[in-house]
């Protein structure tokens, strides 16, 4: 349980509140490189302030104001030009710095232009995602995440936008146990109500519902790594328990295994809604050669009452605990004590930016990838077709899903070919 007031400091991210200081000192997508594929305009809310991104013709992206200087027209209509976005009303048109560039209605010998200016902020492509940042200057780098610059990977992107505040999207990343019920029993009822009978359906949620013998937390550099040992399982060998699983602090998680890896991001619109994207890659391995994306595919994640998949089933119930969930309300039993670390290393993050530091995972220096371990289960001579793509969403696109089948059924040909003849 928490104070009203925690609850404020922790949840609220409008400009001068303290949450939302310390989430300004970080990059967020702000669109997918599919949304914004030919030269155009988009709206994009982030942190309760709202912007405008765009293409230009020249393919250089800008993330401006809202607004058109002049009478206040929302750019979102504008028509992007060779070099910047020009405004739908009296054409006055704006570079990626938001510089006024030209005002067709003025005199040809106006200077006016070269004084009226709109804000910009940095905005850089990566992974098949638009990034954006709109915190203090100078911007920090651009965190190059392993899965954003992973070499040889097919990608795809799932996108669902949540009536929800990001923190209680991101404390179900500490909280182990909701394994058992959310996606072991209730994913069993779901199947059962909805009459599915694929085995491999049953499968899945009937190996998540095993009871954790053991959960552990530890901090490490970017955030928390979380450890959770299932009945029936080895301590000795555990993945779960050997390696782990680590939340990237402030608003990431990063699970599955090598092979088949995610994050999860949850994009702070503002106090009440959340950009939720869970970002697959499939790696097939050297053996194979993942041919290029542009862009990566994406798709929507939906929000159902009775979900049979297991993002479907996390995500509905974020939107339960309200709006705003009320953490001065709940009771938190010991099971929940990786909730208590994650508050704690968020109000301490707080405080830190609040003092005038840089809070964790504010990257000053240029760098190529940032690494972040991962389960490994072994080769892909054991590879079932279809396999990775198992209990994901249920709606994954369909060639997406042909492509990564192909290549993974490829790479199992591969790898036992390879035993065979060694
Ligand atoms: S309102 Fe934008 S040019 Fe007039
Ligand atoms: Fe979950």
């Amino acid at each position: 349980m928490l104070s009203s007031e925690t609850n404020e400091k922790i949840t609220r991210v409008g400009p001068g509140t303290p949450g939302g200081e310390l989430m300004r000192r970080y990059w967020y997508p702000v669109a997918t490189s599919a949304d914004l594929m030919e030269p155009g305009a988009k709206a994009v809310r982030l942190l309760g302030e709202d912007f405008t991104l765009f293409r230009d013709k020249s393919n250089n992206i800008g993330l401006i104001g809202q607004r058109c200087p002049h009478r206040r027209v929302n750019l979102r209509l504008g028509i992007p030009e060779v070099e910047g976005l020009r405004c739908p009303y009296h054409g006055w048109m704006f570079d990626t710095k938001g510089q006024c560039l030209e005002m067709p209605a003025e005199n040809a010998d106006s200077t006016f232009a070269s004084r009226v200016q709109i804000d910009s902020y940095p905005v850089e492509e990566l992974g098949g995602l638009i990034f954006g940042y709109i915190g203090p200057l100078p911007a920090p780098e651009l965190p190059k995440w392993s899965l954003f610059v992973q070499p040889n990977a097919f990608r795809m992107i799932g996108s669902t936008f949540l009536n929800a505040n990001w923190v209680q999207c991101q404390e179900n990343s500490i909280d182990q146990t909701h394994l058992e019920w959310d996606h072991g029993h209730w994913g069993l009822y779901a199947l059962e109500k909805l009459g599915i009978t694929d085995e491999r359906r049953w499968r899945g949620f009937r190996r998540a519902k095993r009871h954790h013998a053991k959960i552990a937390f530890e901090l490490f550099e970017y955030g928390i790594l979380k450890f959770r040992l299932q009945e029936g399982e080895d301590e000795a060998t555990s993945q779960g328990w050997n390696h782990g699983h680590p939340l990237v602090f402030p608003n990431m998680v990063h699970i599955g295994q090598r092979g088949e890896q995610e994050f999860q991001i949850r994009v702070t619109i503002d106090d009440t809604h959340t950009w939720h994207l869970v970002y697959h890659i499939y790696e097939p391995g050297a053996d194979i050669k993942v041919p290029e994306q542009y862009p990566v595919p994406v798709f929507d994640v939906p929000v159902v009452d009775l979900p049979e998949w297991i993002l479907p089933q996390d995500l509905i119930v974020w939107e339960e605990q309200d709006e705003i969930m009320d953490r001065s309300q709940e009771k938190l039993a010991e099971s929940d004590k990786g909730l208590i670390l994650y508050r704690r290393l968020l109000e301490e993050q707080i405080d830190t930016v609040r003092d005038g530091g840089d809070p964790i995972n504010v990257f000053r220096e240029p760098h190529d990838r940032l690494h972040l371990e991962i389960e490994d289960y072994g080769d892909m001579s054991t590879y079932v077709p279809g396999d990775a793509l198992y209990g994901n969403t249920g709606t994954l696109p369909g060639d997406a899903i042909y492509q990564v089948d192909q290549l993974f059924t490829k790479a199992r040909d591969a790898a036992i070919a390879r035993k065979g003849n060694g």
